[in-house]
């Protein structure tokens, strides 16, 4: 039962190994009392080895062991120290069972269960994978619907998929990522479409939660989308029908409640004098434009153009009238225009130093209309 008493054998005493063991000399039953089970059996490395069925009595002097064997299971027992600098061999002598902690410590741990339990995962579900492999080790779900789950390590024989699939998810990201639902609600959103309120911004305390989607364990994104008869359109990108980006006039953003801005359409807005990554687009923010008009043709366009070595990003309905010209002109390839949202992303055409070529205006001029810009 798990119980270890010692003491003094007398003649009426039976003491047969491995139950009992016995010796000669003065305090000589000082000897460890160990778990012991093998790579043949997979509990030995998914369980702590906790069970008083494991337990095995060591010869005087031996301390307790746990090792990972080359395939990847563990065997733990009682046996010498471990050499230094071993690092698939651990030993302890602190105190009977020491050995029965998890091995390796940083063993992958994967939600593991078959069945209608199984859509609803619990703590004692999380379990290590009955190998440990070195890399390439994933928890996985799989399953056709809420009743048919399936989750476990990939490497664990029996393992039900292998590879993404429309009815199988990989994961290793953390321990348990395996822990979704069959149908799950992932992120809310601010949803609306009125004339009235939906433009204007929004409270985030008014999100609610994106469609349930099967299957998944990527969040929904948010978008807002601007027409062109000025009302504004706001949900969950899943709910979307059609793609959302510049061509669509849609802009979306990851987490909660992240679609409350003021529905209008935005440009990237920068200068590279004042912000070098203006040039390659590193940490470049958008903003709305700030003329709204949407009868003019320069509405919902974007600009992006280098005038002498600057970079200068915008709304093309912000941009004055000299500078508006030199972008609509062919001709002119200091300035390029692009329709939609957010369009203004070009990086090649900048790439590399800030070049002179084009020095036609003065200094000053320059200086005047790009100030005058904005
Ligand atoms: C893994 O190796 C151990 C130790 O060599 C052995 O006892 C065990 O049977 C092996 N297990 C499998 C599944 O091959
Ligand atoms: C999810 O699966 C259930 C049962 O298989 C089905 O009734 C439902 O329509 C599915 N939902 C989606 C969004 O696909
Ligand atoms: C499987 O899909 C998940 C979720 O989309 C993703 O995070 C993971 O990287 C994919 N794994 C593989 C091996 O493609
Ligand atoms: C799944 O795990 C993630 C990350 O640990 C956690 O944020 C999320 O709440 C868990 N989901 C469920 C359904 O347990
Ligand atoms: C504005 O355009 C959208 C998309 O074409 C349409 O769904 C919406 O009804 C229009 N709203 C008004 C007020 O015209
Ligand atoms: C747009 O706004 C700028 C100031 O940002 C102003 O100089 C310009 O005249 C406006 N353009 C139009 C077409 O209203």
């Amino acid at each position: 039962d798990g119980s270890l008493t010692r003491g003094c054998l007398t003649s009426a005493t039976t003491c047969t190994a491995p139950a009992c063991l016995s010796c000669t000399g003065n305090g000589c039953n000082a000897g460890l009392m160990c778990r012991k089970c093998d790579g043949s059996q997979t509990e030995c490395a998914t369980t702590n080895a906790s069970a008083n069925a494991y337990n095995e009595l060591c010869a005087a002097n031996q301390w307790c062991r746990n090792v990972l064997n080359d395939n990847g299971t563990v065997t733990r027992s009682c046996g010498d120290e471990c050499a230094a600098n071993d690092a698939k061999c651990s030993s302890c002598n602190n105190k009977d069972n020491c050995n029965e902690v998890l091995f390796p410590a940083n063993a992958r741990q994967c939600y593991q269960c078959t069945g209608e339990a199984c859509n609803t995962v619990t703590d004692s579900m999380l379990k290590p994978c009955s190998v440990t492999k070195a890399e390439g080790q994933q928890c996985y779900t799989s399953g056709s619907d809420a009743k048919t789950m399936v989750r476990g390590c990939t490497t664990d024989g029996g393992a039900t998929c292998t590879a993404n699939t429309t009815s199988c998810l990989l994961c290793d990201t953390e321990n348990g990522c395996n822990n979704r639902t069959y149908n799950v609600e992932l992120n809310k959103c601010i949803k609306c479409s009125d004339a009235d309120k939906c433009f204007g911004a929004q409270n985030a305390a008014d999100a609610v939660a994106c469609a349930g989607s099967n299957f998944t364990q990527t969040a929904d994104n948010c978008y807002t989308q601007v027409f062109d008869n000025g009302t504004v359109s706001r949900g969950c990108v899943s709910e979307l029908q059609g793609a959302c980006d510049a061509q669509s006039d849609c802009s979306d953003c990851a987490g909660e409640a992240c679609n409350t801005q003021v529905g209008t359409f935005t440009c990237y807005v920068c200068r590279s004098d004042n912000y070098p990554d203006c040039r390659n687009m590193k940490g470049v923010g958008y903003l709305p434009c700030t003329n709204t008009s949407l009868t003019s043709p320069e509405s919902k366009q974007c600009y992006s153009g280098e005038w002498d070595g600057i970079v200068v990003r915008g709304c093309l309905i912000d941009l004055g009238a000299a500078m508006t010209y030199q972008c609509y002109n062919n001709a002119d390839d200091r300035c390029d225009i692009c329709s939609g949202i957010n369009c203004n992303t070009e990086v090649e055409k900048y790439n590399g130093a800030a070049t002179l070529q084009h020095m036609g205006l003065g200094m000053l001029a320059l200086f005047f209309l790009v100030r005058n810009a904005f």
